[in-house]
């Protein structure tokens, strides 16, 4: 602990920003809000694309998925049918994207105009290829070939993929804690490129802008998230002049900010690009969780390694709007955008 406790530092890529210790409430940015898009590693990755395919109204740019497998995949068969490299069947889980359109979840007609990402490494064996082959066979129902891709890393484990090294980054083939590694294959830059285009070339120097810490409660919080969620703010996007991006980037299982503190805000690499691009970074935070809860396919289950919700741990309707998780975010996301000019 520092000596002082108004002001600690996260290290960004090796540099410092400053932030404030004690979490500061959630502000409001000059964001475009078609610019909104949603990209998770594991059970961010189902995050990602639940929020993406249920908010679709919101997140209007698109979703991308690092290692995570089809939405809704643990309601229907049990949640270890949707991991390791097993063929989880997608059959109702797209009837029910169906039957609930427009109503349960934002029109699945939006997906036709989505951009969509996915990457999976070849040596995957948490959340493998052939689970994310199935949330791609899913996906090719609703959205539009042309808008989507779909990545893989050769010799990549369970872990998030970058081209460079972070400090105390795990071994590419090799799934450990903190689950970043370097694969020489840029995921935070692919992503965010498949998302908006042809972007400046990232910032591998000083950070221009801080990792604000802000109290995930009120409407910003839900049973399984932390305290404190985190959002990079690039200096251009301060003085609420320039147009700004949002990009929401979900840490996966055992990746909060209490397991692994700031190694997924600072070795993924999105506030590089962030940071020559005009794109907010909002870093929400999911938590340990002890307590058994009723889970969608039956029996209980604790969530000790603050994932997020995939599989009906805060309610039966974790994936559709209103699900207790995904209304925080997007919470956070109405709070951050709505200055927009
Ligand atoms: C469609 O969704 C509604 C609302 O969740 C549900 O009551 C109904 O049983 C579903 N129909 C089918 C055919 O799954």
């Amino acid at each position: 602990m520092t000596p002082w406790n108004t002001v600690h530092t996260l290290a960004i890529g090796g540099l410092a920003a400053a932030t404030t210790a004690s979490a500061a409430s959630l502000g409001s940015y000059n964001v475009d809000p078609e610019s909104i898009s949603v990209s998770g590693l594991s059970s961010g990755g189902f995050m990602a694309a639940q929020l993406g395919i249920a908010y679709s109204d919101t997140f209007k740019t698109g979703f991308g998925v690092f290692a995570g497998g089809p939405y809704d995949c643990a309601r229907n068969q049990y949640y270890t049918m949707c991991m390791y490299n097993m063929n989880p069947s997608i059959t109702t889980p797209i009837a029910n994207m169906q039957n609930w359109s427009g109503a349960e979840i934002d029109d699945v007609a939006n997906l036709k105009d989505r951009r969509v990402y996915m990457q999976v490494g070849t040596s995957d064996t948490t959340v493998g290829p052939n689970v994310m082959a199935q949330l791609k066979a899913q996906l090719a129902e609703f959205a539009t070939d042309s808008n989507t891709v779909y990545i893989t890393t050769d010799g990549a484990a369970h872990t998030f993929p970058t081209d460079f090294d972070g400090a105390g980054n795990s071994p590419c083939g090799v799934a450990s804690s903190p689950f970043v590694s370097n694969c020489g294959y840029d995921g935070a830059g692919e992503v965010l490129k498949w998302m908006y285009g042809e972007l400046e070339a990232r910032n591998d120097g000083a950070a221009s802008g801080e990792v604000l810490e802000f109290e995930q409660t009120g409407s910003y919080g839900a049973d399984g998230m932390g305290s404190s969620g985190y959002i990079y703010i690039p200096a251009v996007c301060t003085d609420g002049l320039t147009a700004c991006r949002l990009h929401v980037a979900l840490h996966g299982c055992q990746q909060s900010y209490g397991q692994i503190q700031a190694k997924f805000i600072e070795n993924t690499g999105y506030n590089k690009w962030a940071d020559t691009n005009n794109i907010i970074i909002l870093y929400p935070q999911a938590t340990t969780d002890n307590t058994m809860h009723p889970v969608w396919n039956g029996g209980q289950l604790p969530n000790p390694n603050a994932c997020w919700d995939w599989v009906g741990w805060y309610g039966a309707d974790a994936d559709q709007k209103g699900g207790v998780q995904m209304a925080a975010i997007v919470s956070q996301v109405i709070q951050i955008t709505s200055g927009s000019a």
